[in-house]
């Protein structure tokens, strides 16, 4: 065999769970498969089964039904979002979570809004009840990222667009699945990419479709938060979370620094992912935390965690542009997503945000009055447009607001949302091809086209044309 691969590395792909379920036409006549025809066919495009969803829009819903799954951390903070659109734009009709402490809470807090939701529990199936209700526009998904898909697919066939958390899918044949039931049910399906709708993250976009960067070279975009304790403690539900990090070695959650980066490149409307490469560290510090843990839970002193504590990742993308791409939920280290831009024209990095402009002096950053000049001129509307709301209702510093306002908002005036399937499926999928680099010892592992070819076509983003 050629290259770094060998035998020994196709025994271990074979044994990667699910990273190469979804390979279109795996069907090899029963002959061995070579390493790099099975690397090739992760690129390869099924044939459609429907209709492209690029520019989809659906007539005007003047108050949008809402059906909400997963009222757990995020779904209860998101769930109250919801809430305060009603009855102006949405209404909640019915709520679900498998646990019972989690639906009384909820409908508590609703009651105190004059909703009255309809209320599925206690089995992990009753969801499936709710969306077959014909007096259901949207369905949210705030469940955990095992099932995501399953309820995304369910509930389009049954007529809905849906929301749906990060990551939307963490197996290749998931994105298929998702983008292919889109298309087939000409439903929405959005990926909640929160981070997208970030002050600082509009500014830059708006900055970098004005040309204040010039040619566009490279980004690094990163998911860097102290986790261990929530993952090890009880929050999660069945502790969901940490079991990843038992099973896989990949970047696992790589949407919240990709996704807007992936904006400022215009990744699906003009470029596109082609591959990427990708390499862990050592796993080394949940193995020392759960020794803190107390004797019944289950991952006290445990030793088989694989996730390396930092996952690297390159993508290059069609237009030959580079992005860096972090995972690190495991060190004791300040929470960042990198959020940096470099292009001719200048560079920013964030956390801090700060700005170098060529034309300045560029071996500095920029003095605070002309940073803030530039946030003054470049500042997306809609957060002074909306001030008052986020500084009521927030959500991670008011860009979950803006999110949920833009997607409900959207619904309500029959333009398209702000993000598709393309994007769920293309920032989502790193997941599984980073585990299969990883695996592989870095090779490079090509994304496949999901927009079938249509990634070519210049497309401006919603968010920019109000
Ligand atoms: N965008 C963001 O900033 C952000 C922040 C936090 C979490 N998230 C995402 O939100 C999702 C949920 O995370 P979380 O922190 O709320 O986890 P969580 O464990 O607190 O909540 C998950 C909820 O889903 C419920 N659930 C599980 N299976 C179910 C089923 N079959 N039917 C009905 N309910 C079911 C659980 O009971 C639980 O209440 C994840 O995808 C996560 O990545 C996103």
């Amino acid at each position: 065999m050629k290259g770094p691969l060998n035998r020994r590395s196709f025994l271990r792909i074979s044994a990667l769970t699910g990273a190469f379920m979804g390979i279109p036409s795996l069907g090899l006549g029963g002959k061995t498969p070579d390493i790099e025809e099975l690397l090739d066919r992760i690129s390869a495009t099924p044939s459609p089964s429907g209709q492209s969803v690029i520019g989809l829009t659906v007539p005007p819903i003047k108050q949008v039904r809402v059906g909400i799954i997963g009222l757990g951390m995020r779904g209860s903070g998101m769930t109250k979002l919801i809430d305060a659109l009603c009855p102006d734009k949405a209404k909640i009709v019915a709520i679900c979570d498998l646990q019972e402490k989690y639906t009384s809470r909820t409908l508590e807090a609703l009651k105190k809004n004059n909703q009255n939701p309809a209320v599925y529990k206690g089995d992990p199936n009753a969801w499936k009840e709710m969306v077959k209700r014909d007096d259901i526009d949207l369905v949210f998904i705030f469940t955990h990222w095992d099932v995501h898909v399953e309820m995304a697919v369910e509930s389009m066939r049954q007529g809905k667009h849906v929301a749906v958390e990060v990551p939307a899918a963490i197996t290749l044949e998931e994105a298929w699945q998702m983008v292919n039931t889109a298309e087939e049910t000409q439903r929405n399906c959005i990926m909640l990419e929160n981070c997208c709708y970030g002050s600082e993250e509009l500014w830059l976009l708006n900055m970098a479709r004005q040309g204040v960067f010039g040619n566009l070279t490279y980004g690094e975009a990163a998911y860097i938060h102290d986790l261990r304790s929530l993952m090890l403690d009880h929050s999660y539900y069945n502790q969901w979370r940490i079991r990843h990090h038992v099973k896989h070695d990949a970047n696992l959650y790589p949407t919240h620094g990709l996704g807007p980066v992936s904006q400022y490149m215009e990744i699906d409307r003009g470029d596109r992912f082609e591959y990427l490469v990708s390499m862990s560290s050592p796993s080394v510090s949940l193995a020392e935390y759960s020794k803190k843990m107390d004797y019944s839970n289950e991952f006290y002193n445990r030793n088989d965690f694989i996730h390396g504590d930092m996952n690297t990742s390159l993508i290059k993308t069609a237009k030959g542009r580079m992005i860096h791409l972090y995972h690190d939920v495991v060190t004791p280290r300040p929470y960042s997503r990198n959020n940096c831009l470099a292009g001719t024209g200048g560079y920013h990095e964030g956390y801090p945000s700060r700005l170098a402009l060529d034309g300045k002096d560029s071996h500095r950053w920029l003095p605070d009055n002309e940073y803030k000049e530039m946030r003054a001129k470049y500042d997306h509307p809609i957060w002074t447009r909306l001030k008052a709301e986020i500084e009521k209702y927030g959500g991670h510093g008011g860009m979950d607001f803006v999110e949920i306002y833009r997607v409900i908002d959207n619904l309500n005036r029959g333009i398209q949302l702000d993000m598709d399937v393309y994007d769920a499926a293309s920032w989502s999928v790193v997941y599984p091809l980073s585990e299969i680099s990883v695996q592989l010892g870095s090779v490079p592992v090509k994304f496949p086209d999901f927009t079938r070819g249509r990634w070519k076509e210049p497309r401006k983003l919603q968010i920019l044309l109000d």
